[in-house]
């Protein structure tokens, strides 16, 4: 093997690599083999073009400089250092660098990545989706999967390869920061729609020049970490982590995602990013995934300042690439460490060369070598119907009591709406975390048009029917002492209804963001009770990251509608189910607390038998996973399966009469539930196993089919192996996960 670059130079060089006609492994091996050592240690770095450096005043910290690379710095990067790949990049600077790469010696374009998680969103301009939370609330496969083609277009139009996207964590205990981005609490649920937006992302096959890499992260159990601090260590067994956390990997590996990237944190105390069990043998060797494996932003370097498992930088970039991580993200230095660890003969080239197969053969198929930037206009009008198609299916509807909702539109006439609430028009609470306003760098800029503030949404649809909207915020997120609310009840007296929009803010989400306290923060909560006070019907309109523990407003308010952070079209879709136009049909992906102390509260727990609350808390979830109301009512009945015994690898085929009993046209999400009644190791009370989207018409009934296969009902035995246990299965089928809505049905496993 050559190592010197000034000796490869004089080497005739094989360009057959450059030829698309040739299979992307044939194209690999050509290419890997002509590459010096310090071309595949630049392969595996990803590097930042975005600086940020303390600022003091009076020697004290007050904020970040943000700064970008230097043209020489760049050129350092990309021709001396053979740099791979760049992240948050964004405009001319990706031409700059691209050009540059053209100037090597090998020609090996540079694979740009961003964190697209909602939509192209660190483009101003781009469509912006809900969040992956908000989204999730749609249980709509089709529907994430097109916000995934979406996307993928935009992306690929200003000559980005690679989103970090879709989040696979499971969102447990919602203290956590980034609750907003996954897809809710349940591995079932977060596998299906992980792998619809995986197949949006990447074309089905990468194919196209509008095919985007995916990134299935945070592998894996991220977001378990201890009392929902973010990063923490993950207090699991192995056996959890496959029971729990491993399915929707699995799923995104099926699917073809590309890429998958190492979480910050450590499980039982082994960083994830030094963890050679779980990432080269359960990953790459037992899950058959090809990809390659990019660790999260200076995991590296934390092996040695923060987790301190490694004594230098030397030794964590060993561990890390030992353990199967294959890109290193914004760890410059492990670019000289891995030349020195080769020279020095600690660190077996065989290493690197795996590393470098991986991300050039990834680059092959993509077709890389070959791509020019997508002709995509972003934000165009079938993009934004895909957006508004989508956050229409993804509000809930949590209360409607007396059956306020919807507004009655003949008699709208002259209706006075008084909104009032801090997120009432405030786009940067409403489009959440990982936008232009936070990424790669906080900005205060406008957001660019077609967007409607739930403010701007409501007096849209309003004036379509003649109700005048007037509005006051009333009080502030952050700061309790910033309260309007006299001001509020004045403009109240002469209302007919009140919507108030409440919730959390940026501050609130995000990484480094975790809170101890979900109540409804600032001063919302005295301003709710003000407004409740005028004896007003009151409407709540939720605009937050997560769950929030509000028993006063599911007790108090009139009606609760759940938008999470809904992207452009939010405020519209708030006015069209207003009045009726829209037919709420989202159910929560994720359970809300009455109290924090009471997290977590997913539905899926294990048995305990020591009696069934906490002597000052209730045990049950305020609203459940699954929970959602409708303008229609759905009624369920005559639950029956093909037969009642199947052989392990058999399908189980039930069915179920739906009935939309309401006067309205809409569609019901159907959930299918299983307990396993008894098993060699405990298992939940119930797991989501299946679910269906269905539209059905008023008055009209619906016999609803869906197949399971048995192999699903599987247990991690306590030897860790994955496992059908014959017996008998409770199945449970219903709206959502309450006992006291499913229909049961009871079904054997033979022997
Ligand atoms: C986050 C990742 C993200 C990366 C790049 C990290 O801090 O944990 O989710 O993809 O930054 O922006």
């Amino acid at each position: 093997m050559n190592h010197d670059p000034k000796d490869s130079d004089l080497m005739p060089l094989d360009l057959s690599y450059l030829d698309a006609s040739k299979a992307p492994k044939e194209r690999t091996a050509i290419l890997l083999r002509q590459m010096t050592l310090e071309e595949k240690a630049g392969q595996l770095m990803q590097i930042t073009c975005m600086k940020a450096d303390p600022r003091f005043e009076d020697g004290k910290a007050t904020g970040w400089i943000y700064s970008r690379m230097s043209d020489e710095e760049r050129h350092a990067w990309v021709i001396s250092r053979h740099g791979g790949s760049f992240l948050h990049v964004l405009g001319e600077e990706i031409d700059l660098i691209q050009s540059l790469s053209q100037q090597t010696r090998l020609k090996i374009p540079v694979l740009f990545g961003i964190d697209a998680i909602h939509g192209h969103a660190l483009h101003n301009g781009a469509t912006i989706f809900p969040s992956q939370l908000a989204m999730s609330c749609s249980w709509d496969l089709e529907g994430v999967r097109e916000a995934g083609r979406v996307t993928a277009k935009e992306v690929s139009a200003d000559g980005i390869h690679w989103t970090f996207s879709p989040v696979l964590c499971i969102a447990r205990d919602t203290r956590w920061g980034r609750v907003n981005e996954t897809f809710g609490e349940d591995p079932y649920l977060i596998g299906e729609l992980g792998s619809a937006i995986i197949k949006g992302y990447q074309n089905d096959n990468l194919m196209g020049e509008d095919s985007l890499l995916a990134c299935a992260k945070h592998y894996i159990a991220y977001g378990e970490s201890t009392g929902g601090r973010d990063s923490y260590d993950s207090q699991l067994s192995l056996r959890k982590v496959r029971e729990v956390f491993l399915e929707p990997f699995e799923k995104a590996v099926r699917a073809g995602c590309a890429t998958v990237m190492t979480g910050y944190q450590s499980i039982d105390g082994t960083p994830v990013t030094a963890n050679e069990t779980l990432v080269r043998k359960i990953l790459k060797e037992e899950l058959g995934f090809e990809g390659f494996v990019v660790t999260d932003w200076n995991n590296a370097e934390s092996l040695v300042t923060q987790q301190r498992v490694a004594a230098d930088l030397l030794e964590a970039t060993a561990m890390t690439l030992r353990a199967g991580n294959d890109m290193f993200m914004n760890t410059p230095g492990s670019y000289e460490a891995l030349i020195e660890l080769v020279r020095t003969g600690k660190l077996d080239e065989a290493y690197l060369d795996e590393a470098v197969a991986r991300i050039l053969l990834t680059k092959f198929r993509l077709g890389l070598f070959e791509k020019t930037k997508a002709k995509v206009e972003v934000a165009n009008e079938a993009h934004l119907q895909a957006n508004l198609e989508l956050t229409r299916k993804s509000f809930v509807l949590l209360e409607n009591k007396n059956g306020l909702l919807p507004l009655d539109k003949s008699g709208a006439k002259g209706l006075k709406i008084a909104v009032l609430g801090p997120n009432a028009d405030d786009v940067k609470a409403q489009y959440g975390d990982w936008t232009f306003f936070s990424h790669p760098f906080p900005k205060d800029e406008p957001a660019k048009r077609p967007y409607y503030t739930m403010l701007e949404g409501i007096r849209e649809v309003g004036s379509r029917f003649g109700a005048t909207v007037s509005y006051y915020k009333g009080c502030d997120i952050m700061n309790s002492e910033d309260q309007q609310i006299q001001e509020a009840v004045e403009l109240v007296k002469t209302a007919d209804v009140i919507v108030a929009v409440v919730g959390d803010c940026l501050d609130q989400n995000g990484e480094f963001k975790d809170r101890a306290n979900l109540d409804l923060s600032g001063a919302q909560q005295p301003l709710l009770e003000a407004l409740r006070g005028c004896g007003k019907p009151l409407i709540v309109v939720l605009v937050n990251g997560k769950p929030l523990s509000i028993p006063w407003v599911k007790a108090q308010a009139d009606a609760v509608i759940e938008t999470f952070n809904s992207g452009m079209f939010g405020g519209l879709v708030l006015g069209e189910i207003l009045f009726g136009e829209t037919v709420p049909s989202g159910k929560l992906s994720i359970s809300f607390p009455y109290h924090s102390g009471q997290c977590p509260v997913y539905y899926n727990q294990l048995p305990g038998w020591h009696g069934s609350k906490y002597m000052d808390q209730p045990m049950e979830a305020l609203y459940p996973f699954g929970y959602g109301l409708s303008y229609t009512h759905f009624e369920y009945s005559q639950l029956r399966l093909s037969k009642d015994q199947y052989a392990i690898g058999e399908t189980l085929e039930l069915e179920v009469d739906v009935k939309n009993a309401g006067k309205l046209d809409s569609e019901e999400i159907v959930q299918v539930y299983i307990q396993d009644l008894v098993s060699s190791v405990m298992t939940p009370y119930k797991q989501l196993k299946a679910f269906k989207r269905v539209f059905i018409r008023a008055g009209e009934s619906c016999a609803v089919t869906i197949s399971i296969p048995t192999t699903e009902f599987y247990v991690i035995n306590g030897e860790g192996k994955k496992v059908v246990e014959p017996g008998a299965f409770l199945l449970m089928v219903g709206p959502d996960s309450r006992d006291q809505v499913l229909l049961k049905h009871q079904f054997e496993i033979l022997k």
